[in-house]
């Protein structure tokens, strides 16, 4: 372990993992100050332990008590500061221990009351307490392990030259025209009023003078960045209202989208998509220990290959994709839903074809046309586009990307075939005739990436506070 002097240009306390980190010989004889949570407590006759967590990883400080009657009050959930000289521990466990010479109560917590006091609670407990489940180990774990998985991501395209752009949450156009919008009014709502107005009048309600909507993607926006900056990117939550209530779902998820100009090569996206999920597979991480603790080993194996630099992801055009599903299907009936060229694939036949026939994450290319959104490049065989889609095995599609249309007419073409109204997007055809350059990009549904990696089984465990159809506490 490579041990740091502690910056002591810091105006607050060292954190639990600072101590942990820091040359022991910065402390000695010098006091320290914890401050807590006590995770649970040992009584001996002239001895007490005490396990302290502040949260700032996944190691807990052992707070030993010579004085038995400083740690009379101490019950499990309750927030502490704790003074005292830190030193190496006798324990098997404990590297560092804090001796106690003083403790202040900050915050009581009763323990025959606090819903949380038992070790194990299912998570369906915890959804229904979600405002106290980030107190526990899992989510606490994975909590920060979306942060360094974000920290990761952001020098990977930092490094790549990216420029990290803020785009708005509010917008007028539902980018991939799924119509699973949520919209955004001003209270009252229109509705209230709408019925016995005249159109003008209701032009009004609306608060920015048009129906407004959450945003289910920052591409459009993004690639309005890219026609100047180049290369952006961004982090942005995204709502749909889908009801589909399954374990890969959230109607707010997290998306991480990069658009750059001068693409012309579908490859050179996946390149990117896959060298910036590689760096989050080969990240050190404190969390993953914790979070693999209860997933086959198998899925480590997997996890384990998937990371290696040395060996690219596969990759299929949907028309052999689906040739493939059809063999097997013939031979083995084994899906509820036929594979048809034309059809979405379906869930299971997206993990058949990640886990099943590639035996890792697989790019899957070049989808038919009237399958997937206006905007992007249609192929020279006129019925498929360049985009891809990347499956990962035990969850499915991660990441979708393509080239976007740069050819105008192309793209107006594509505007009235989807039924779009070409004055709503005049904007983003301007982008086609000012200076124009073929450019592409993906989103990156990070909270999937939380969920594949640390092997969390149903998304509503990866991000702190799940809002799903039927569902939004707090
Ligand atoms: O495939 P999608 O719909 O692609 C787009 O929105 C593009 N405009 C992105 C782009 O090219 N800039 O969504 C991208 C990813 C999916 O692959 C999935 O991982 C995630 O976003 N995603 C969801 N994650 C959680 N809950 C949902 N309801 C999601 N919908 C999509
Ligand atoms: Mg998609």
């Amino acid at each position: 372990m490579i041990f740091r002097r502690f910056a002591s240009t810091s105006s607050l306390p060292p954190t639990i993992r600072q101590l942990f980190q820091t040359d022991l010989v910065s402390f000695k004889s010098k006091r320290v100050q914890i401050n807590g949570w006590v995770k649970s407590i040992r009584r001996q006759k002239r001895i007490a332990f005490a396990v302290i967590s502040d949260g700032s990883s996944p190691q807990s400080l052992q707070a030993v008590f010579t004085d038995v009657t400083l740690a009379k009050s101490l019950t499990n959930g309750s927030c502490v500061r704790l003074s005292g000289v830190l030193s190496d521990s006798v324990g098997p466990e404990q590297d560092r221990e804090v001796q106690v010479d003083a403790v202040e109560y900050l915050g009581e917590c009763d323990p025959a009351e606090y819903p949380i006091a038992k070790q194990s609670l299912t998570v369906e407990y915890l959804r229904d307490h979600a405002h106290l489940r980030a107190r526990t180990v899992p989510v606490a774990s994975m909590i920060r392990f979306r942060d360094q998985t974000q920290r990761t991501l952001r020098r990977f395209f930092e490094d790549e030259d990216f420029t990290y752009v803020h785009t708005p949450i509010i917008t007028a156009n539902d980018c991939e025209g799924a119509g699973d919008t949520f919209s955004v009014t001003s209270s009252p709502t229109p509705a209230t009023h709408s019925q016995s107005q005249a159109p003008d009048k209701e032009k009004k309600s609306h608060f920015f003078g048009r129906p407004a909507y959450l945003t289910v993607s920052s591409q459009l926006h993004l690639e309005a960045v890219a026609s100047s900056l180049a290369r952006v990117y961004t982090l942005s939550p995204c709502f749909r209202a889908e009801r589909s209530q399954t374990g890969r779902h959230l109607s707010e998820f997290w998306m991480l989208e990069a658009e750059w100009a001068f693409a012309t090569q579908l490859r050179d996206l996946c390149d990117v998509v896959e060298r910036s999920i590689k760096s989050v597979l080969n990240q050190q991480s404190s969390e993953l220990p914790a979070l693999h603790q209860d997933i086959p080993d198998v899925r480590k194996a997997s996890l384990e290959a998937a990371s290696r630099w040395d060996k690219s992801w596969a990759s299929i055009s949907y028309t052999d994709a689906v040739a493939e599903l059809q063999k097997y299907q013939d031979a083995y009936r084994k899906f509820r839903f036929d594979p048809t060229w034309g059809g979405p694939l379906q869930s299971e036949h997206e993990r058949w074809l990640a886990e099943q026939l590639v035996g890792g994450p697989v790019f899957v290319t070049d989808y038919p046309t009237s399958l997937k959104p206006f905007y992007m490049r249609a192929n020279e065989n006129g019925n498929t586009v360049a985009c891809f889609d990347l499956l990962v095995p035990h969850l499915g599609e991660i990441v979708g990307g393509s080239l976007r249309e740069e050819r105008l007419p192309l793209l107006e073409e594509a505007v009235k075939l989807h039924g779009l109204d070409p004055e709503e997007y005049g904007w983003y055809l301007d982008l086609r005739k000012y200076g124009g350059a073929p450019h592409g990009g993906f989103g990156l549904g990070f909270d999937r990436l939380v969920q594949w990696i640390s092997g969390i089984e149903n998304i509503r465990e990866c991000i702190p506070m799940p809002r799903y159809a039927g569902r939004m506490l707090l």
